[in-house]
C-alpha cells in the first residue's frame, strides 16, 4: 500500500501519459451525460455505500472530521459524506443529478441531520463568494466536464482562511495498475464518465487553490488533499 503524504505544496508527476492533464481533459461529459449516466447508477451506488464504507470511510473520516461551520458538498451524489462531517458543522449537498439528489435526502433522513440539497453546477455556484468556511468534495473532479472550472468555484465560496478539503482517485503509483487504468480509460469514461486515470493533485496544481496537504493511500488511488483559498 502507498501511502505519501505532501506538506510542502509539491506535487508528484507520474510519469505515463494516462496521467497528463491534457489528455485525460479531452474526455469530458455534458452535463445531460451526466445526468443520464446516474439516473442509471443511483439506486446502485447508494446500495454500494457499505463496501464504500469499507474501503474508502476511514479516509472519509479522517479528512472530513476536520470540516467546520457551514460546509458545502460539491457533487455530493448520494450523500455518503454526510455521514463524516461533524454533526455541529451545517451541512449543504449540491449535485447535477436529480436522482442522487433523491438518494441524498433518504441519506440524510436516515442519518437524523438537517442539511440543504439543491441541484446545481459545481462549475457555475449558485452561491456568493465566501460564503462557506469548509468546501468538501469527493470522487469528483473525475467527472466533472472542466474540473478547474469546479475547482475555481470552490475556491471562490471558500471563505479567506477557510478550507478545501478533496477525497479523489486517480492513476494508481502501482504501475501495472497505472497502466490498467491507462489501458482502460476511454471504456472506463464511456461507461461511467470518469477519467479514472486523471492526477488530481495535477488538477489541483492548476487551480487558484493552495495546497496545504496531501496524502495518498489505496495503492496510490486515492488522494486526501487539505488546500486553502488561494
Ligand atoms: C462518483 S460520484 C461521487 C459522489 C459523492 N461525492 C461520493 O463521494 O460518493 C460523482 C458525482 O458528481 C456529480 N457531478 C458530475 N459533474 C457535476 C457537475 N458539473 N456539477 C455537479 N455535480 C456533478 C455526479 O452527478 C455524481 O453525483
Amino acid at each position: 500500500m502507498t501511502d505519501t503524504t505532501h506538506r510542502d505544496g509539491s506535487t508528484r508527476t507520474r510519469g505515463s501519459a494516462g496521467a497528463d492533464p491534457d489528455r485525460a481533459a479531452r474526455r469530458r461529459g455534458s452535463l445531460d451525460d451526466i445526468r443520464t449516466t446516474y439516473a442509471d447508477q443511483a439506486d446502485t451506488v447508494a446500495r454500494m455505500r457499505p463496501l464504500d464504507r469499507l474501503l474508502v470511510g476511514r479516509y472519509r473520516r479522517r479528512l472530513f472530521d476536520r470540516a467546520t461551520g457551514r460546509v458545502l458538498d460539491v457533487a455530493c451524489g448520494t450523500g455518503t459524506n454526510a455521514e463524516y462531517v461533524p454533526e455541529t458543522a451545517e451541512y449543504v449537498g449540491v449535485d447535477v443529478s436529480p436522482a442522487m439528489l433523491r438518494e441524498a435526502d433518504t441519506e440524510l433522513r436516515r442519518l437524523g441531520r438537517g442539511g440543504t440539497l439543491a441541484e446545481m453546477d459545481a462549475e457555475a455556484l449558485a452561491f456568493r463568494d465566501d460564503s462557506f468556511e469548509t468546501v468538501i468534495s469527493s470522487l469528483s473532479t473525475c467527472t466533472f466536464p472542466d474540473p478547474l472550472a469546479a475547482l475555481g468555484e470552490m475556491n471562490r465560496v471558500c471563505e479567506p482562511g477557510g478550507q478545501v478539503l478533496l477525497l479523489e482517485h486517480g492513476r494508481s503509483s502501482v504501475e501495472l495498475l497505472g497502466r490498467f487504468q491507462d489501458w482502460r480509460a476511454d471504456a472506463h469514461f464511456e461507461k461511467h464518465r470518469c477519467r479514472w486515470n486523471q492526477e488530481p493533485l495535477t488538477l489541483v496544481s492548476r487551480s487558484d487553490l493552495a495546497l496545504r496537504e496531501a496524502s495518498t493511500k489505496l495503492l496510490g488511488v486515492v488522494t486526501a488533499i487539505r488546500a486553502e483559498p488561494g
